[in-house]
């Protein structure tokens, strides 16, 4: 569970870096699987930034999470090799199957689904990776099989 006063020490160790921001968010997601909200503030402190500007940052980066993940973690690729030959498709019917948005968990905690930026398979697309685990040319069945695998 995080505290302040681990995320505190996650800061300390790294405001001696050069841009330490994005090397403090990285290491409190390493750490807790997310960057819970309570840690804008206290980095902001740190750094003599507004709590709005960490905010901004964070969110700017797709990698961050903003709630802990499901059991699993389905990324979808939204890059536009992979829209093209058919992603978006795939990313919408999957969604509205899961009853969820982008970045959201299922209500049973299998799976959460995000988006993900190119994974290098362009030409077998579309592309997604299930826990690190990339998979191409992804179809309607493909996705499904994938799904009940996780369990969603
Ligand atoms: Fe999807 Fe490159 S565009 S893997």
């Amino acid at each position: 569970q995080p505290s302040a006063e681990g995320i505190r020490s996650l800061i300390d160790a790294r405001l001696h870096l050069e841009g330490p921001m994005l090397p403090i968010v990285h290491a409190i997601q390493a750490e807790y699987g997310y960057v819970p909200e309570m840690a804008l503030p206290l980095i902001a402190d740190a750094l003599n930034l507004t709590a709005a500007e960490v905010h901004g940052v964070v969110s700017f980066y797709h990698d961050f999470r903003h709630a802990p993940a499901g059991r699993h973690v389905l990324k979808i690729c939204r890059a536009e090799a992979c829209q093209a030959s058919g992603g978006t498709a795939i990313a919408e019917r999957t969604l509205k199957k899961l009853g969820i948005d982008w970045n959201g968990t299922t209500a049973n905690g299998a799976v959460t689904v995000e988006p993900v930026y190119c994974l290098g398979l362009c030409a077998c697309g579309p592309a997604a990776m299930v826990d690190g685990t990339v998979v191409g040319r992804v179809d309607d069945a493909r996705m499904d099989k994938l799904l009940s695998e996780a369990g969603a």
